[in-house]
């Protein structure tokens, strides 16, 4: 029998049909794999899990919306790598729920901000951008220096996390709230930027 391409064409709703099982095969084809690929699933050497602090910090990040004009993925192209350094593997997030690649860059790419500068340069810029880089347009975070954490909740989050596969010990969920109690939003913060990029330099 010839398959007949023109009733296909003809008919929006066997189009309709055929396009999704063709989707669905390349999706299968592609996304498949992934799912059972040691690069994709397991962490990188050298990666550990957020600190308390860092975690607080990150849940921050979150809702200031840094991500909104800050990528955390360096695409594997010569300009990025310059700029950023190696570029981004998988790896490097599998512990991170939600994963912040972001696809907005209005500021820079931050994944391997880590180290690149002192604290004290982050809580001058993020109390005033300008006084740093005069053409800025980032916003200031003047209240963060001011909020303080009262670490209530930082033990549960650990547990969570624990919960994705994260490899937090009974230590540190037991210690959790002491290491955040009394430290400002504005610490957490830092200590997440600084944690950022740790384990692929
Ligand atoms: C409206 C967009 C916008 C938002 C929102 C924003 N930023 Fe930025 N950020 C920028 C721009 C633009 C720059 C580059 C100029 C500068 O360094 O201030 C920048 C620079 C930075 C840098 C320096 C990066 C480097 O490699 O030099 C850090 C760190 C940073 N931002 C952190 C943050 C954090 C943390 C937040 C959330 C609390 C945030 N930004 C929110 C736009 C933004």
């Amino acid at each position: 029998m010839k398959f007949n391409h023109e009733i296909v064409e003809k008919n929006i709703g066997l189009l309709g049909i055929f396009t999704v099982i063709a989707i669905s095969i390349g999706g299968l084809v592609q996304i498949t794999p992934l799912l059972f690929q040691k690069d994709t699933t397991e962490p990188v050497n050298g990666l550990r899990p957020y600190s308390a602090l860092e975690l607080e910090g990150r849940d921050i990040y979150i809702r200031e919306g840094c991500v909104g004009c800050h990528s955390q993925m360096i695409r594997p192209l010569r300009a990025e790598t310059e700029r950023y350094g190696h570029y981004s593997v998988a790896g490097e997030s599998v512990w991170d729920h939600p994963f912040l690649w972001g696809s907005k860059r209005t500021g820079p790419d931050l994944a391997r901000v880590g180290g690149r500068y002192s604290d004290k340069w982050h809580e001058v810029h993020l109390l005033d951008p300008r006084a740093v880089v005069p053409q800025s347009n980032m916003p200031a975070f003047p209240w963060l220096a001011e909020n303080v954490l009262d670490g209530e909740l930082t033990a549960k989050k650990m547990e969570v996390f624990r919960g994705f596969g994260v490899p937090y010990s009974q230590e540190d969920i037991d210690n959790a709230k002491n290491a955040v109690e009394g430290k400002t939003e504005m610490q957490a913060l830092i200590a997440y930027l600084q944690s950022l990029g740790h384990a692929l330099k």
